[in-house]
Protein backbone atom coordinates (compact mmCIF):
# COMPACT_ATOMS: atom_id res chain seq x y z
CA UNK A 1 0.00 0.00 0.00
CA UNK A 2 1.65 4.04 -0.84
CA UNK A 3 -0.32 6.21 1.37
CA UNK A 4 -0.22 10.34 0.19
CA UNK A 5 -1.26 13.01 2.16
CA UNK A 6 -2.09 15.71 0.44
CA UNK A 7 -3.80 19.29 0.88
CA UNK A 8 -5.57 21.50 -0.92
CA UNK A 9 -7.71 18.85 -2.46
CA UNK A 10 -10.64 20.52 -2.52
CA UNK A 11 -10.33 21.97 -6.31
CA UNK A 12 -7.67 23.29 -8.79
CA UNK A 13 -4.07 21.21 -8.71
CA UNK A 14 -4.60 19.04 -5.62
CA UNK A 15 -8.08 17.49 -6.57
CA UNK A 16 -6.40 16.47 -9.90
CA UNK A 17 -3.09 15.17 -7.69
CA UNK A 18 -5.47 13.30 -5.61
CA UNK A 19 -7.97 12.14 -8.41
CA UNK A 20 -4.59 10.74 -10.44
CA UNK A 21 -2.70 9.09 -7.75
CA UNK A 22 -6.27 7.65 -6.84
CA UNK A 23 -6.44 5.62 -9.91
CA UNK A 24 -3.45 3.63 -9.30
CA UNK A 25 -5.33 0.25 -7.17
CA UNK A 26 -2.72 0.31 -4.00
CA UNK A 27 -2.91 4.38 -2.91
CA UNK A 28 -4.87 5.73 -0.23
CA UNK A 29 -5.42 9.24 0.20
CA UNK A 30 -6.02 11.48 3.31
CA UNK A 31 -6.81 14.59 1.56
CA UNK A 32 -6.77 18.11 4.18
CA UNK A 33 -8.36 21.05 3.07
CA UNK A 34 -11.90 22.93 5.10
CA UNK A 35 -14.10 21.28 1.48
CA UNK A 36 -14.11 18.03 0.60
CA UNK A 37 -15.33 17.32 -2.90
CA UNK A 38 -13.58 13.83 -3.71
CA UNK A 39 -15.89 10.83 -3.26
CA UNK A 40 -13.96 7.47 -3.25
CA UNK A 41 -13.46 4.21 -1.09
CA UNK A 42 -9.66 4.64 -0.77
CA UNK A 43 -10.17 8.54 -0.17
CA UNK A 44 -10.42 9.95 3.80
CA UNK A 45 -11.03 13.70 3.92
CA UNK A 46 -9.76 15.36 6.92
CA UNK A 47 -10.77 19.15 7.79
CA UNK A 48 -8.02 21.41 7.98
CA UNK A 49 -8.26 25.05 8.10
CA UNK A 50 -4.23 25.86 7.45
CA UNK A 51 -4.56 29.53 8.18
CA UNK A 52 -4.96 28.25 11.75
CA UNK A 53 -1.71 26.49 12.64
CA UNK A 54 -2.90 25.19 15.24
CA UNK A 55 -5.21 22.72 12.71
CA UNK A 56 -2.16 21.50 11.14
CA UNK A 57 -0.15 20.64 14.60
CA UNK A 58 -2.75 18.22 15.68
CA UNK A 59 -3.07 16.36 12.53
CA UNK A 60 -1.41 12.88 13.24
CA UNK A 61 0.68 10.82 11.00
CA UNK A 62 -0.80 7.42 11.46
CA UNK A 63 1.85 4.16 12.46
CA UNK A 64 2.30 2.82 8.66
CA UNK A 65 5.49 0.17 9.10
CA UNK A 66 3.66 -1.86 6.57
CA UNK A 67 3.30 0.59 3.56
CA UNK A 68 5.99 0.65 0.31
CA UNK A 69 5.59 4.23 -0.59
CA UNK A 70 4.61 7.34 2.41
CA UNK A 71 4.34 10.68 0.80
CA UNK A 72 2.98 14.61 1.97
CA UNK A 73 2.42 17.06 -0.59
CA UNK A 74 1.70 20.15 0.58
CA UNK A 75 -0.12 21.92 -2.08
CA UNK A 76 -2.54 24.34 -0.28
CA UNK A 77 -1.62 28.25 -1.21
CA UNK A 78 -3.55 31.34 -1.21
CA UNK A 79 -2.61 34.97 -2.70
CA UNK A 80 -5.14 36.63 -0.56
CA UNK A 81 -4.80 40.40 -1.85
CA UNK A 82 -3.20 41.09 -4.78
CA UNK A 83 -2.44 44.78 -3.89
CA UNK A 84 0.73 46.89 -3.14
CA UNK A 85 2.60 46.92 0.18
CA UNK A 86 1.04 49.31 2.12
CA UNK A 87 -2.31 48.50 0.91
CA UNK A 88 -2.45 44.86 2.89
CA UNK A 89 -4.83 44.02 5.32
CA UNK A 90 -3.15 42.94 8.50
CA UNK A 91 -5.72 39.51 8.44
CA UNK A 92 -4.43 38.57 4.71
CA UNK A 93 -0.60 38.48 5.59
CA UNK A 94 -1.35 36.73 8.79
CA UNK A 95 -3.71 34.56 6.33
CA UNK A 96 -1.47 33.83 3.50
CA UNK A 97 1.60 33.00 5.52
CA UNK A 98 -0.05 30.65 7.62
CA UNK A 99 -1.75 28.26 4.62
CA UNK A 100 1.77 29.13 2.46
CA UNK A 101 4.71 28.31 5.15
CA UNK A 102 3.87 27.92 8.56
CA UNK A 103 1.34 24.96 8.47
CA UNK A 104 3.39 23.02 5.80
CA UNK A 105 6.92 23.49 8.36
CA UNK A 106 4.21 22.09 11.01
CA UNK A 107 3.05 19.22 8.79
CA UNK A 108 6.69 18.69 7.45
CA UNK A 109 8.00 18.55 10.62
CA UNK A 110 5.80 16.27 11.92
CA UNK A 111 5.89 14.21 8.72
CA UNK A 112 9.98 14.08 9.49
CA UNK A 113 9.69 13.33 13.44
CA UNK A 114 7.08 10.26 12.77
CA UNK A 115 8.87 8.40 9.87
CA UNK A 116 12.41 9.60 9.86
CA UNK A 117 13.89 6.25 10.68
CA UNK A 118 11.42 4.07 8.52
CA UNK A 119 13.09 2.53 6.19
CA UNK A 120 10.49 2.27 2.98
CA UNK A 121 10.42 5.15 0.28
CA UNK A 122 8.92 8.73 1.60
CA UNK A 123 8.74 12.18 0.02
CA UNK A 124 7.79 15.47 0.59
CA UNK A 125 6.51 17.40 -2.20
CA UNK A 126 5.88 21.27 -1.94
CA UNK A 127 4.20 22.88 -4.21
CA UNK A 128 5.62 26.36 -4.73
CA UNK A 129 5.74 28.95 -7.70
CA UNK A 130 8.32 30.91 -10.11
CA UNK A 131 6.92 33.89 -7.97
CA UNK A 132 9.20 32.67 -5.21
CA UNK A 133 12.41 32.96 -7.32
CA UNK A 134 12.00 36.32 -9.01
CA UNK A 135 9.55 39.26 -7.58
CA UNK A 136 6.13 40.03 -8.88
CA UNK A 137 4.11 43.26 -8.78
CA UNK A 138 1.37 43.09 -5.77
CA UNK A 139 2.40 39.90 -4.46
CA UNK A 140 4.62 40.34 -2.04
CA UNK A 141 3.72 38.17 0.68
CA UNK A 142 2.88 35.28 -1.77
CA UNK A 143 6.20 35.95 -3.17
CA UNK A 144 8.06 35.50 -0.37
CA UNK A 145 6.07 32.82 1.25
CA UNK A 146 6.89 30.85 -1.54
CA UNK A 147 10.55 31.88 -1.24
CA UNK A 148 10.42 30.60 2.17
CA UNK A 149 8.81 27.57 1.03
CA UNK A 150 11.81 26.76 -0.97
CA UNK A 151 15.03 27.65 1.23
CA UNK A 152 12.81 25.60 4.19
CA UNK A 153 13.06 22.56 1.12
CA UNK A 154 16.89 23.44 0.67
CA UNK A 155 17.73 23.02 4.22
CA UNK A 156 15.67 20.21 4.97
CA UNK A 157 17.50 18.34 2.34
CA UNK A 158 20.70 19.12 3.62
CA UNK A 159 19.63 18.13 7.10
CA UNK A 160 18.78 14.82 6.01
CA UNK A 161 21.89 14.35 4.28
CA UNK A 162 23.41 13.61 7.33
CA UNK A 163 21.08 10.44 8.19
CA UNK A 164 21.76 6.80 6.46
CA UNK A 165 20.57 6.40 3.10
CA UNK A 166 17.92 3.72 3.80
CA UNK A 167 16.36 6.66 6.29
CA UNK A 168 16.79 9.60 4.31
CA UNK A 169 13.40 11.30 3.29
CA UNK A 170 13.67 13.03 0.00
CA UNK A 171 12.17 16.49 -0.60
CA UNK A 172 11.41 18.51 -3.54
CA UNK A 173 9.91 22.44 -3.68
CA UNK A 174 8.16 22.63 -7.33
CA UNK A 175 7.24 25.82 -9.57
CA UNK A 176 3.73 24.20 -11.31
CA UNK A 177 4.14 26.41 -14.13
CA UNK A 178 1.13 28.75 -14.81
CA UNK A 179 -2.59 26.28 -14.40
CA UNK A 180 -5.99 26.94 -14.74
CA UNK A 181 -7.47 27.19 -11.36
CA UNK A 182 -9.48 29.04 -9.02
CA UNK A 183 -6.09 30.85 -7.76
CA UNK A 184 -5.46 32.57 -11.36
CA UNK A 185 -8.92 33.19 -12.09
CA UNK A 186 -8.70 35.22 -8.66
CA UNK A 187 -5.24 37.09 -10.35
CA UNK A 188 -6.98 37.82 -13.64
CA UNK A 189 -9.68 39.62 -11.51
CA UNK A 190 -7.44 41.56 -9.44
CA UNK A 191 -7.62 45.53 -10.86
CA UNK A 192 -4.96 47.20 -13.29
CA UNK A 193 -4.36 50.00 -10.79
CA UNK A 194 -2.93 47.81 -8.17
CA UNK A 195 -1.79 45.17 -10.74
CA UNK A 196 0.59 46.23 -13.30
CA UNK A 197 0.86 42.70 -14.91
CA UNK A 198 -2.34 42.44 -15.19
CA UNK A 199 -2.63 42.22 -19.17
CA UNK A 200 -0.33 39.29 -18.99
CA UNK A 201 -2.29 37.03 -17.17
CA UNK A 202 -5.40 37.86 -18.85
CA UNK A 203 -3.91 37.26 -22.29
CA UNK A 204 -2.35 33.54 -21.45
CA UNK A 205 -5.95 32.70 -20.81
CA UNK A 206 -7.03 34.29 -23.70
CA UNK A 207 -4.12 32.62 -26.02
CA UNK A 208 -4.58 29.28 -24.62
CA UNK A 209 -1.38 29.19 -22.96
CA UNK A 210 -2.59 27.70 -19.51
CA UNK A 211 -2.11 24.30 -18.54
CA UNK A 212 -4.98 22.15 -17.02
CA UNK A 213 -4.56 20.66 -14.10
CA UNK A 214 -4.50 16.98 -14.71
CA UNK A 215 -1.35 17.48 -16.56
CA UNK A 216 -0.08 19.40 -14.18
CA UNK A 217 -0.87 16.66 -11.71
CA UNK A 218 0.68 14.16 -13.74
CA UNK A 219 4.06 15.96 -14.10
CA UNK A 220 4.03 16.87 -10.07
CA UNK A 221 3.75 13.00 -9.73
CA UNK A 222 6.58 12.06 -12.07
CA UNK A 223 9.01 13.52 -10.10
CA UNK A 224 8.04 11.54 -7.21
CA UNK A 225 8.26 8.02 -9.35
CA UNK A 226 11.61 9.65 -11.23
CA UNK A 227 13.31 10.34 -7.80
CA UNK A 228 14.74 13.20 -8.89
CA UNK A 229 17.74 14.22 -7.14
CA UNK A 230 17.18 17.93 -7.41
CA UNK A 231 15.21 19.72 -4.52
CA UNK A 232 14.09 22.64 -6.77
CA UNK A 233 12.26 22.06 -9.81
CA UNK A 234 10.13 23.57 -12.27
CA UNK A 235 7.25 21.46 -14.02
CA UNK A 236 8.16 23.36 -17.42
CA UNK A 237 11.54 22.74 -17.23
CA UNK A 238 11.15 18.40 -16.90
N1 LIG B 1 -2.52 27.94 -10.53
C1 LIG B 1 -1.33 28.42 -10.82
O1 LIG B 1 -1.09 28.97 -11.91
C2 LIG B 1 -0.22 28.29 -9.82
C3 LIG B 1 1.04 28.79 -10.19
C4 LIG B 1 2.08 28.66 -9.28
C5 LIG B 1 1.88 28.03 -8.07
N2 LIG B 1 0.64 27.56 -7.75
C6 LIG B 1 0.48 26.90 -6.44
O2 LIG B 1 -0.22 25.68 -6.62
C7 LIG B 1 -0.92 25.35 -5.41
C8 LIG B 1 -2.35 24.99 -5.74
O3 LIG B 1 -2.96 26.13 -6.31
P1 LIG B 1 -4.27 26.10 -7.22
O4 LIG B 1 -3.97 26.95 -8.38
O5 LIG B 1 -4.72 24.70 -7.41
O6 LIG B 1 -5.25 26.92 -6.27
P2 LIG B 1 -6.81 26.80 -5.96
O7 LIG B 1 -7.54 26.21 -7.11
O8 LIG B 1 -7.20 28.14 -5.46
O9 LIG B 1 -6.85 25.73 -4.78
C9 LIG B 1 -6.27 26.03 -3.53
C10 LIG B 1 -6.47 24.86 -2.58
O10 LIG B 1 -5.89 25.27 -1.32
C11 LIG B 1 -6.83 25.05 -0.29
N3 LIG B 1 -6.77 26.04 0.78
C12 LIG B 1 -6.79 27.39 0.66
N4 LIG B 1 -6.85 27.95 1.87
C13 LIG B 1 -6.88 26.93 2.78
C14 LIG B 1 -6.97 26.86 4.18
N5 LIG B 1 -7.08 27.96 4.95
N6 LIG B 1 -6.98 25.65 4.78
C15 LIG B 1 -6.90 24.52 4.04
N7 LIG B 1 -6.82 24.52 2.70
C16 LIG B 1 -6.82 25.72 2.08
C17 LIG B 1 -8.20 25.15 -0.98
O11 LIG B 1 -9.14 24.37 -0.23
P3 LIG B 1 -10.36 24.96 0.64
O12 LIG B 1 -10.70 26.32 0.09
O13 LIG B 1 -11.42 23.94 0.44
O14 LIG B 1 -9.85 25.00 2.04
C18 LIG B 1 -7.92 24.54 -2.33
O15 LIG B 1 -8.13 23.14 -2.31
C19 LIG B 1 -0.77 26.57 -4.50
O16 LIG B 1 0.24 26.34 -3.54
C20 LIG B 1 -0.34 27.68 -5.45
O17 LIG B 1 0.40 28.67 -4.78
C21 LIG B 1 -0.40 27.68 -8.59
Amino acid sequence: MKKYFITGTSRGIGKAVAENILTKPDVRVSGMSRNCNISHSRYEHVYVDLSKPGDAGEFNFPDLPDAEEIVLINNAGVISNIKRTGQQKTEDIINDYNVNIVSPSILINNFIKKYQYYTNKRVILNVSSGAGRHTTDAWSVYCASKAALDMFSRNIDKEQSFFNEENRIRIYSVAPGVVETEMQRQIRESSEKDFSELKKFVNLKKNGQLTNPEKTAKLLLKIIDDNFSEVILDVRNL
